[in-house]
């Protein structure tokens, strides 16, 4: 039970704190702990947190502030107890990009090499895409799990994508609604600590990031995406989590897809070993890491020959049926579809990441509020990759809806995102720093 606000004497006083960091000050560790535990029990009113974040976002904190911060975060709520289970658990973190199915093929194919994966999700908001909204398209997938449906899960299948309970670092659940209305969301400092206090909570012994750079990620610029997975691999290590992270491109979307029933049609044909380029080298480079922060890098099986070989397509089908899920279902068929042709032969120079997330988002596939639906079919699917050939006229891009009063909007957003050039557009890397 929470004290009473009435009777209970304050340790601080908000106005103060909010006065030290508006000038630059340093918060000893019981007064953050203080903030946090006072703001999620109602004790410190929303206006006052907001001036405290924008004071964050305008000065940021100090490393042992932001330990102390994260820690309150974790605090806050229950850490799930994820020891004493057969294998190592391992997880993964993507910051969010479009296209990104990645942990629809990586956890399995994980589990496939031995690790454990326990994957607490979340969902969409905005252009990108959300791994449980994905999940959901599959018919009778079921993402609340408790703790330990998911400890026998990972006991039997290795690997688990559920939504991380409400018990998991609960300040985040508050600090994040409120960020969302206050424009503070853009501070690497709190970005930093809400999606480590998450996964610091989850019970995790290690975990990868991938941090996303590009026109379609919340980092656009290489420095900050440095320096967002440098402050997060250093909050994991001093948790005790193991944490290592990859910078990935996301300029242009991942795979041929984007959306939640094409994508999971798309992670499906990837497990069976007829994914895209860029989605298997980045799956498989994330897997390795995995591996060796798991310890198992010596002597697990190749990830690429597991996904090649099926074995961890099979992983899935376990996976989907131990929550409910009917692997051999079929997803979810669209009312309606549209083509966009090519504006002209030669080489696909250009598919600009966030203007298809935007198209996708407009045809249904995201929410604007959290509360609002997705549609499962929604979503576009391209016929070429970046680098490879096109015709003029011939199709290009496949719109997927429900609604076909959404096509002209989501067209809209494709002006300008699609180049084609003469001569093929320069080699771009994948995977662009590995921090550790
Ligand atoms: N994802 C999160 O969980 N938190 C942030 O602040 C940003 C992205």
């Amino acid at each position: 039970m929470s004290a009473d606000p009435r009777t209970t004497p304050a340790a601080y006083d908000a106005v103060d704190l909010i006065r030290a960091k508006r000038d630059g000050g340093a918060l000893p560790a019981d007064a953050i702990a203080w903030l946090v535990d006072a703001y999620t029990h109602g004790r410190v009113a929303d206006e006052q947190m907001s001036a405290f974040l924008m004071a964050v976002c305008w000065r940021g904190l100090t490393a042992d502030e932001l330990d102390h911060w994260t820690a309150a975060m974790v605090a806050s709520g229950e850490r799930a107890d994820l020891g004493g289970l057969p294998r190592p658990t391992v997880d993964k973190h993507s910051t969010g990009g479009v296209g990104d199915k990645v942990s629809l093929v990586l956890t399995p194919l994980v589990a496939a090499c031995g690790a454990a994966v326990p994957q607490a999700a979340g969902r969409g908001l905005g252009h990108t895409g959300g791994t449980l909204d994905k999940m959901e398209a599959i018919p009778g997938w079921r993402a609340d799990l408790d703790t330990g449906r998911m400890r026998e899960i990972l006991t039997d299948v290795g690997g688990v994508i559920c939504a991380a309970g409400p018990r998991l670092a609960p300040a985040d659940r508050r600090l994040y609604a409120l960020r969302d209305v206050t424009a503070t969301v853009e501070s690497i400092p709190l970005i930093a600590s809400s999606i480590m206090s998450k996964k610091i909570a989850e019970g995790t012994s290690s975990l990868v990031l991938d941090v996303k750079v590009g026109t379609g990620a919340f980092m656009t610029s290489m420095d900050d995406a440095h320096e967002l997975a440098r402050t997060m691999v250093r909050l994991g290590d001093r948790a005790g989590v193991r944490t290592q992270a990859l910078l990935t491109a996301m300029d242009t979307p991942l795979g041929r897809t984007a959306g939640n029933g094409p994508e999971v049609a798309e992670a499906v044909a990837t497990l069976r070993g007829a994914g895209p380029a860029d989605l298997v080298e980045i799956t498989v480079a994330l897997a390795r890491v995995m591996l060796d922060l798991a310890g198992l890098g010596p002597v697990a099986p190749d990830p690429a020959e597991l996904l090649a070989s099926g074995a961890a397509f099979k992983v899935w089908r376990a996976m989907v049926a131990a929550q409910g899920g009917d692997p051999d279902a079929a997803l979810p068929v669209p009312a309606f579809t549209r083509v966009v042709p090519a504006p002209a032969s030669g080489y696909l120079s250009r598919l600009e990441a966030r203007a298809v997330g935007v198209a996708a988002w407009r045809l249904g596939a995201g929410r604007a509020r959290k509360e609002d639906p997705v549609s499962a079919a929604a979503g576009l699917r391209w016929f070429a990759g970046v680098g490879e050939r096109v015709r003029a006229g011939e199709p290009l891009i496949e719109l997927y809806s429900d609604d076909e009063s959404t096509f002209p909007r989501a067209i809209e957003a494709l002006a300008g995102a699609v180049a084609v050039t003469a001569e093929p557009p320069a080699f771009a890397p994948l995977v662009l720093a590995h921090i550790r």
